[in-house]
């Protein structure tokens, strides 16, 4: 085996395309030069204080001191403030500013993670739409609203990769698999930063969290990560490396562990990898109080010892906890900090606020009149259903049940969640719940005669009077259940050891399917969720994840086919707890898993998921044919794949269509296949069409044990087809 080409060494370096790129531009000269003259005139107190960053509000974590920092903030000693937001209250902030000596202004920054008061699909959900464009124009919206609430900073995108269900934060991120985590990542740093930070319609994006946060052992929120730095490089960093690539204005260290070392003290992670070898240029932000949870990792025995790791490490801005306001100063004056680091931190975070705009118009965000006309417009109500009609997954569909007929006249809805907003919002919401559209309110407002039974109890899953609910059923025409978790189930601190949905919502489905009506199945959840009886009994199942704001209407235009779904899952779906972590792009293992005995499997539960990566139906067929390669091209592109895809069914409908590649021998252990394409098609009936992907470095390459990125000579199979499990296979060599 040849290596054939080095592509990157030492984990990559990365080309920034972006804001925070390098280029040596006389923009970039005019702002290093106002930078450099304003750092000139700051105090070492004042310094500091751009460090430190306080939470205004309500708390997203533990020890929220919430004292009023009015003072320091006139004073010049605080640089940022979290979770305030709105036009008024985040003016009254800046006009505080406005009265310290150097009127340096405040940035404010909120976790807008799915949309803002117009609440878009959790970022899994969104996901699941493989959708580059829709995820953006999401992560435009969300930024248009925040924007005009007088945000300047959003803490998103989350890009950690996901193999286990169990940990609450999957609903956050876009999935199990790195080349997709890295497209979604792009997608909303693109949405959310636009070409210009100036723009009042963008905020700053913020890739979290850095590094391996989604992989914490045991699915459990907060735990240390173990992982082999060639898994890192491979499966968990390419997301990181993208949202840097895109011109990300921040990233966020991640609460664990990485490598040994706590990731907000890893000078690997935030200096040598990030800001040396990606060239990153913006600044790092703490997550909540991890530089004093430094303390409580045993990597720091005290306050001054953790700011000394954090400035060291090169992490710039403290959320929340004290220890750089408290202990840095005295650090620089004993010489065990160079204030040059200090300095450093400083300039980055300067630098944001100058290409925000912020030192030509401190108030420009804090604009009532603009929040008024864009919180909530028809532009983002549109956006926020477009988007959440493209999230929502086809999982069955056994005799066409779906799409119904308009004609439909008597519909029993049955479960509490059809009619709860708070729920429909998810976790880490910004939404104005009263604006939410429910289903119960979205049928009603299309004039179906519905019936709508509680069917369980939402605080303990109990049924509700069964035979009010069945007798529902036996008067309608269609059954639809909402059925799933709550939203509070999934997200910061939800990991959950079983995610196994209530034995009872089960059973009434399979006691409403013997009334012999036509049952659909809403699963409604935050995360990949375990469902065998409703799998099975149920005819019709729809993923409708949490999909916010316009959450009753998308699923209505689905249920009666004015849109035709079209989401893949991002993420496994189990079978069995004890299969978690479970991922599609597994490695054969020196006794792959197969009937045998001798072999990777379980001796009590399945091997093969519920659901694989990339699985979801439509109401049409799509047939695949006539997979070629063709190396006959030039340039940087190996070969070219392609196949015909036919819209065999009787409605128009959107395909994604997956390729799939395998080395068959590497110089170390790669993975039974791996995403490395993906085109969405529309088709109508009878309609074919021809996708063809290019395999270039990034299908072949991959980080070997030196962490360089390499392409190796040798045989390759492409797999294309409809989900991960479901694919044509043709070979390959790169000779
Ligand atoms: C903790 C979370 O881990 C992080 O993602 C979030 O941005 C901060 N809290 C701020 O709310």
């Amino acid at each position: 085996m040849n290596k054939r080409k080095l592509l990157f060494n030492a984990l990559g370096s990365v080309m920034l395309l972006a804001s925070c790129g390098g280029n040596v531009t006389s923009e970039n000269r005019e702002m290093d030069r106002f930078v450099s003259e304003l750092m000139g005139k700051m105090t070492i107190e004042e310094k500091i204080g751009q460090l430190c960053q306080c939470s205004g509000g309500f708390a997203t974590g533990p020890n929220n001191t919430k004292i009023d920092r009015t003072e320091d903030i006139s004073k010049g000693l605080l640089g940022s403030m979290l979770n305030v937001s709105g036009a008024a209250n985040t003016r009254k902030y800046q006009e505080a500013a406005m009265k310290s000596r150097l009127q340096i202004p405040l940035i404010f920054g909120l976790d807008v993670i799915h949309g803002f008061r117009t609440g878009f699909p959790l970022p899994l959900a969104e996901a699941a739409s493989f959708d580059l464009d829709a995820i953006e124009r999401s992560a435009r919206c969300s930024a248009r609203e925040a924007a005009a609430a007088g945000l300047h900073w959003t803490f998103a995108p989350m890009v950690d990769i996901g193999w286990d269900a169990r940990w609450g934060r999957v609903m956050e991120g876009a999935g199990e698999d790195p080349y997709y985590g890295a497209k979604v990542a792009k997608a909303r740093v693109h949405g959310l930063q636009g070409d210009d930070l100036s723009d009042e319609s963008t905020i700053m994006a913020c890739i979290k969290h850095f590094a391996g946060y989604g992989a914490p052992i045991a699915g459990k929120d907060y735990n240390s990560v173990d992982m082999s730095m060639g898994h890192f490089a491979n499966f968990y960093m390419p997301p990181y490396k993208a949202g840097a690539e895109a011109g990300a204005a921040t990233f966020m260290s991640a609460f664990n562990d990485f490598n040994n070392e706590p990731c907000t003290g890893s000078e690997f992670l935030l200096r040598d990898l990030l800001k040396d070898k990606w060239g990153f240029k913006g600044f790092v932000v703490s997550d909540w109080g991890s530089v004093s949870e430094m303390i409580n990792h045993r990597y720091a025995a005290d306050e001054k010892e953790a700011a000394l790791k954090g400035i060291t490490a090169g992490l710039d801005m403290e959320m929340v906890s004290e220890c750089y306001s408290k202990n840095l100063k005295a650090l620089v004056e004993e010489g065990k900090v160079d204030e040059k680091l200090v300095d450093d931190a400083v300039r980055r975070i300067l630098e944001q606020k100058y290409k925000l705009g912020l030192f030509e118009d401190p108030f420009k965000y804090c604009n009532e009149e603009r929040e008024k006309s864009v919180i909530g417009s028809k532009q983002s109500r549109e956006d926020a259903c477009y988007v959440a009609e493209r999230s929502i997954v086809l999982l069955k569909n056994d005799k066409n049940i779906l799409p119904l007929s308009k004609d439909v006249k008597r519909i029993s809805l049955v479960g509490a969640l059809a009619k709860s907003q708070k729920d429909m919002c998810g976790a880490w919401s910004c939404a104005d719940v009263s604006k939410v559209v429910t289903l119960y309110d979205a049928m009603c407002e299309r004039g179906y005669n519905v019936d709508y039974v509680e069917g369980y109890n939402l605080e303990n899953n109990k049924i509700v009077d069964l035979n009010r609910t069945l007798s529902s059923a036996r008067n309608s025409d269609v059954v639809i259940v909402a059925m799933g978790e709550r939203a509070w189930q999934s997200g910061e601190m939800r990991s959950k050891g079983d995610i196994s949905i209530a034995e009872e919502q089960q059973k009434l489905v399979s006691e409403l399917v013997k009334t012999g009506k036509p049952v659909v199945v809403l699963m409604m959840c935050g995360r990949p969720v375990i469902f065998n009886e409703v799998r099975k009994n149920a005819p019709a199942i729809l993923c409708t994840w949490w999909l916010s704001s316009e959450a009753g209407n998308a699923i209505c235009n689905v249920l009666w086919g004015d849109y035709n779904p079209s989401g893949k899952l991002p993420m496994t779906f189990p079978q069995h707890n004890g299969q978690i972590p479970l991922n599609y792009q597994y490695k054969s293992t020196g006794r792959p898993t197969a009937n045998g005995e001798w072999c990777a499997k379980y001796i009590d539960i399945p091997t093969e998921p519920a659901y694989p990566f990339g699985y979801g139906l439509s109401y049409t067929t799509f047939e695949y044919s006539d997979l070629k390669v063709n190396d006959s091209v030039n340039g940087d592109v190996y070969a070219n794949v392609s196949v015909n895809v036919k819209n065999t069914g009787k409605y128009k409908g959107e395909e994604v269509v997956q390729l799939y590649v395998r080395d068959e021998v590497a110089s170390v252990t790669r993975p039974i296949k791996e995403l490395k394409g993906f085109e969405k098609i529309s088709l109508e009936p009878g309609e074919s069409k021809t996708v063809t992907f290019d395999i270039t470095d990034e299908q072949l390459g991959f980080y070997n044990n030196n962490m360089d990125y390499v392409v190796e000579k040798g045989d390759f199979t492409f797999m294309v087809g409809t989900n991960s499990k479901n694919v044509q296979s043709i070979k390959y060599t790169l000779k």
